[in-house]
């Protein structure tokens, strides 16, 4: 039986992974911090919590002794990096938490790797977030890196970590660059998530308004599972690489807004510009919809769309679903949860 230790298992992907693991015959370890407010609901909404062979583990990932003494009891094949401090706009507000648990943390990793068994295989997170300031589109394994915010500049320089010890040491660390990817599992600090749960409280007469920042923000969006299935992927190819994990296609905030609406059989009208916009029920005249200014970002203007032919042409790995049928899978899942 393979042992994968997989970090951030109280996540989104890290619970879409645990199930592909267990489901492939692996033990897994999924690693958790210490949280007043600790939930494991995305392992029971899977229906994997209680699974025989996975075992959840507290473990500080800034904690070096810890990491090389997990390491050394626990013998894993495989590690999976998804353990991060992953909002954006909490990046500006908490650099310090962020640079550790986004950047330094895969550090810890790596050194373990290095001195208990180099033969350990190391997937490591990183994101679109590094190409921030680009002029490329859409980007490559091979385009600049120009990170713009304290997220994007921790993932840059994880990335940067796991290439050195993989050139340094022949550690096997491969490394998916990852756009953005939702799901009924997504946390509600996301937009999309944010939108569906709300626009199932609104369609069930439990929230009147939807407050969101630019509906014109534009993102490369996937399905979470399918980008789980790429990580594993990538840990069973012979000699480890960096792969774009994207869908190229780009869609704005207001299209995935408008999806969401419909899916509910609400046809939204919008009205007013920039901070004063809003949008309204056409069927009961009511605002649903304002743009709240507070939601805005700073220095948010670039395109991130990612090209995922490398990928695509090694391993076979294509995102399929799109994103109005995510949309309608995570309304269908925040429906059911309103009712409960
Ligand atoms: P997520 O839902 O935010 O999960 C991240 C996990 O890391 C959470 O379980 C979180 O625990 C944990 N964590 C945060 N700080 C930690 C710390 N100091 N020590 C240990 N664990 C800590 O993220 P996700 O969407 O599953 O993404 C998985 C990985 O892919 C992350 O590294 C993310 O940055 C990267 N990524 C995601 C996307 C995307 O679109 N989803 C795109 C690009 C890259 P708490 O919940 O308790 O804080
Ligand atoms: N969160 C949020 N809330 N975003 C909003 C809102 C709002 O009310 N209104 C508009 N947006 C816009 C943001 O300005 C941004 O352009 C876009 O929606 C997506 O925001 P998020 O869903 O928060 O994701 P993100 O793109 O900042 O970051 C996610 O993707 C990255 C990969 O590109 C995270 O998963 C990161 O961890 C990941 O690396």
């Amino acid at each position: 039986m393979k042992k994968a230790i997989v970090t951030g298992i109280t996540g989104q992907d890290a619970a879409y992974l645990a199930k592909l693991l267990l489901s492939k015959n692996y033990k897994v370890y999924g690693t958790y911090k210490k949280e007043n407010d600790l939930s494991f609901w995305r392992l029971q909404e899977l229906g994997v919590e209680d699974h025989p062979h996975l075992e959840l583990l507290e473990y500080d990932l800034l904690d070096l002794d810890a990491t090389m003494d997990m390491f050394k009891s626990l013998k894993p094949d495989e590690v999976y990096n998804l353990a991060a401090q992953s909002h954006v706009p909490k990046s500006f507000e908490a650099p310090i938490e962020t640079v550790g648990a986004t950047g330094l943390g895969v550090l810890h990793i790596l050194e373990a790797i290095r001195y208990v068994d180099t033969n350990i295989k190391l997937f490591q997170a990183s994101s679109s977030e590094i190409f921030g300031k680009t002029h490329i589109y859409p980007q490559t394994e091979e385009t600049k890196f120009y990170p713009r915010n304290p997220y994007g500049v921790s993932k840059a320089f994880a990335h940067m970590m796991s290439i050195n010890y993989r050139e340094t040491y022949g550690i096997f660390a491969c490394i998916g660059i990852l756009y953005n990817h939702e799901s009924p599992l997504r946390g509600e600090a996301f937009v999309t998530r944010k939108i569906t749960s709300s626009v199932a409280k609104i369609k069930l007469g439990q929230l009147d308004v939807l407050k969101l920042g630019n509906l014109d923000a534009k993102r490369d969006w996937g399905y979470a599972q399918e980008y789980a299935q790429a990580m594993y992927l990538m840990m069973q190819e012979e000699v480890p690489q960096t792969y774009i994990l994207a869908t190229n296609r780009v869609q704005t905030v207001r299209d995935f807004v408008i999806m969401a609406f419909k899916a509910v059989d609400i046809e939204l009208e919008f009205r007013g510009s920039d901070e004063n916009e809003f949008a309204i029920d056409l069927k009961t005249r009511k605002v649903v919809l304002e743009v709240n200014p507070i939601f805005y970002r700073p220095l948010e203007k670039e395109l991130l769309i990612g090209n995922p032919k490398k990928i695509q042409e090694r391993l076979g790995w294509q995102a399929k679903t799109s994103l109005e049928e995510i949309c309608k899978i995570m309304l269908k899942a925040d429906l059911e949860r309103c009712l409960r």
